[in-house]
């Protein structure tokens, strides 16, 4: 299935669908200043999360089925993206209690049934969406273009593809908002950052929009920087990600299991680690900076390569680069066209998040 999906996650495939993700970043700009009050000098109260959601949501629908869900014209989640997080809920519930097996109908009634329904709503919303694209001819390629393509290589059923869209889908736009999310709750409160954020990006060309293109970002140092600290500590898959030793057993991380033992790694860890990391709960980008490899650099020691948000190996993220584009073509667009800071007493304190496979967002009242 993987390599049936490929084909819409090259570096051709993502140069082709540029033009997309900037009109929606466009879009983005355009409705927030739409929805800030400007008059003389006052400052919009705004939650900006949400816009994040918006904004990769209608990335995601447009690239994936050839329509975007809307959030962002309508400035509202679409019914269908709002109960994504209850199916997410839903699915970590299901998944928790079938390591249960001899209590397993006892628990399973147990979870509430209106979170079983959201979860097959929103299950039933993509199959939708997957038949009606199915039923027209695109006029350029999307992501399922090369799926159903008539001499395609690697066929799927349909349930297949209902069921890897589902995924894509969600594990492509939650992901990005959740770490934008997270920096901008960063950026505000170090606003020593955030300034030279906007010192970095606001230096691009004079043009505006149309000259900030993603090749043009790729290159900006304290960009990837914020954005590489955020993914440590607003990593968006922060948990276990499951796998089993082959049948004849194997040695992992020096120690030799017998066959099907399940083994993970969590990133939430690995990333929070004083071992792996200097300062290790403190927001620091310059820790990503070429100075931070000299001896010294009170940040020589830190294991960077123990980051790895994005997973390793044969199932790591196939979006990875769409991904980085999003999110450095977004956080870029927002610094240009507005001043951000904090609202007094609004902060996400990311540790007492909580984690349904993703990352709740919402700060549980004291
Ligand atoms: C900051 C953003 C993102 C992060 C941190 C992230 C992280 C990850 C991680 C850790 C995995 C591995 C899961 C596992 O091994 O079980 C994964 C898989 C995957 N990601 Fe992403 N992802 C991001 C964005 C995206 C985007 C934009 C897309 C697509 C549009 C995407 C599509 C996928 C898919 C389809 C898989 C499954 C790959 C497979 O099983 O072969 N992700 N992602």
């Amino acid at each position: 299935m993987r390599k049936a999906i490929a084909p819409g996650f090259t570096t051709r495939a993502l140069k082709a669908q540029e033009t997309h993700v900037q009109r929606y970043v466009n879009l983005l700009v355009d409705r927030l200043s739409g929805v800030i009050d400007s008059s003389a000098g006052k400052a919009s109260v705004i939650d900006i999360g949400p816009w994040f959601n918006f904004t990769t949501f209608d990335i995601l629908g447009d690239l994936a089925f050839g329509e975007s869900f809307d959030c962002l014209h309508s400035s509202t989640y679409h019914p269908w993206v709002e109960i994504l997080f209850s199916a997410a809920k839903a699915a970590t519930w299901i998944a928790a209690v079938r390591f249960y097996p001899r209590v397993y109908s006892l628990l399973f009634k147990l979870i509430p049934p209106s979170l079983k329904k959201m979860s097959q709503d929103h299950f039933n919303h993509v199959v939708e969406r997957v038949k009606r694209r199915m039923n027209y001819e695109m006029d350029r390629e999307d992501l399922m273009s090369p799926v159903l393509k008539e001499d395609a290589k690697h066929k799927m059923s349909l349930q297949e593809i209902n069921g890897s869209f589902m995924t894509l889908v969600v594990a492509g736009s939650e992901t990005s908002a959740t770490v934008l999310t997270g920096l901008m709750n960063h950026l505000v409160h170090q606003p020593q950052y955030l300034k030279r954020l906007e010192v970095e990006v606001r230096g691009l060309g004079q043009g505006g929009a149309h000259e900030v293109t993603l090749d043009s970002l790729r290159q900006l140092e304290w960009l990837n920087a914020v954005l590489t600290e955020a993914l440590r500590l607003c990593t968006p898959v922060p948990w276990i990600l499951p796998r089993r030793v082959p049948a004849s057993g194997a040695v992992v991380a020096g120690v030799g299991l017998p066959g099907r033992t399940r083994v993970s790694i969590q990133a939430y860890t690995m990333n929070r680690d004083p071992a792996n990391w200097h300062r290790a709960d403190e927001f620091l980008p310059e820790r990503w900076l070429p100075d931070a490899h000299k001896p010294e650099s009170e940040f020589y020691r830190d294991r960077r390569e123990s980051l790895q948000p994005f997973s390793v190996g044969s199932r790591a993220c196939i979006g990875l680069h769409l991904a980085w584009a999003e999110m450095r073509l977004i956080m870029t667009r927002l610094i240009r066209a507005f001043d951000f800071e904090e609202v007094e007493g609004e902060r996400l304190v990311w540790e007492s998040l909580r984690t349904f496979a993703l990352v709740e967002k919402k700060q549980d009242p004291v």
